[in-house]
């Protein structure tokens, strides 16, 4: 079984898409051994109870530095020898530590057909621009904020004007992305 680690600060929902594939054999021979969070209360925390996996959830206010908690995550992560690092809606920039320990084992989603919309705001960004053609980018990480080599992407076409139907579009395509991406990179 490969053993993987997904990083989240919020709902979760490609957390369980991830979760749930490894469940079923969408995500073949694979396991998520660890759900970081960085938010108290974010709904992944219980979605992760739901699967039985380890949560390792901590407040980087109580750090003196990003390189402190980053170290803290990465023993964790030696200790279950994780393999593959999605990150799933994680809102932080990955620090140096985790670069120079998991580098080129670090991957991220992104709701946008990248280099195009990057931030925290991409779906609705993208919507007030006008934008026709949506997507959904899968990258390797690197120290820039949804930077790194694009693995895959996929095109969500939407030219209605209902951010909520779009946001259930792209999170659909996202769910179904991370899936078959993470069998491409373990396949590999
Ligand atoms: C997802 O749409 C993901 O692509 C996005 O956060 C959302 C998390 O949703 N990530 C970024 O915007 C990264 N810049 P989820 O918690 O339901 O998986």
């Amino acid at each position: 079984m490969r053993r993987l680690a997904v990083f989240a600060s919020g709902s979760g929902s490609n957390f369980e898409a991830i979760a749930a594939g490894c469940k079923s054999g969408a995500i073949r021979d694979a396991e998520v051994v660890l759900c970081v969070c960085d938010k108290a209360g974010a709904y992944v925390l219980e979605r992760a109870a739901r699967y039985g996996v380890d949560i390792l959830q901590f407040n980087p206010k109580e750090f003196s530095s990003k390189r402190d908690f980053e170290r803290m995550i990465a023993d964790r992560m030696d200790a279950l020898r994780v393999e593959l690092v999605c990150l799933a809606g994680y809102m932080r920039i990955i620090g140096d530590e985790l670069l120079e320990r998991y580098g080129g084992r670090i991957v991220n989603i992104h709701p946008a057909l990248l280099p195009a919309f990057k931030g925290a705001h991409a779906i609705k960004d993208a919507f007030e621009y006008g934008v026709k053609v949506y997507g959904v980018t899968i990258h390797e990480v690197d120290n820039t904020l949804d930077g790194g080599r694009i693995i895959s992407q996929v095109a969500v076409p939407y030219e209605g004007d209902d951010i909520e139907a779009l946001e259930e579009m792209i999170h659909k395509a996202e769910h179904k992305l991370y899936v078959e991406t993470i069998n491409r990179i373990l396949d590999k």
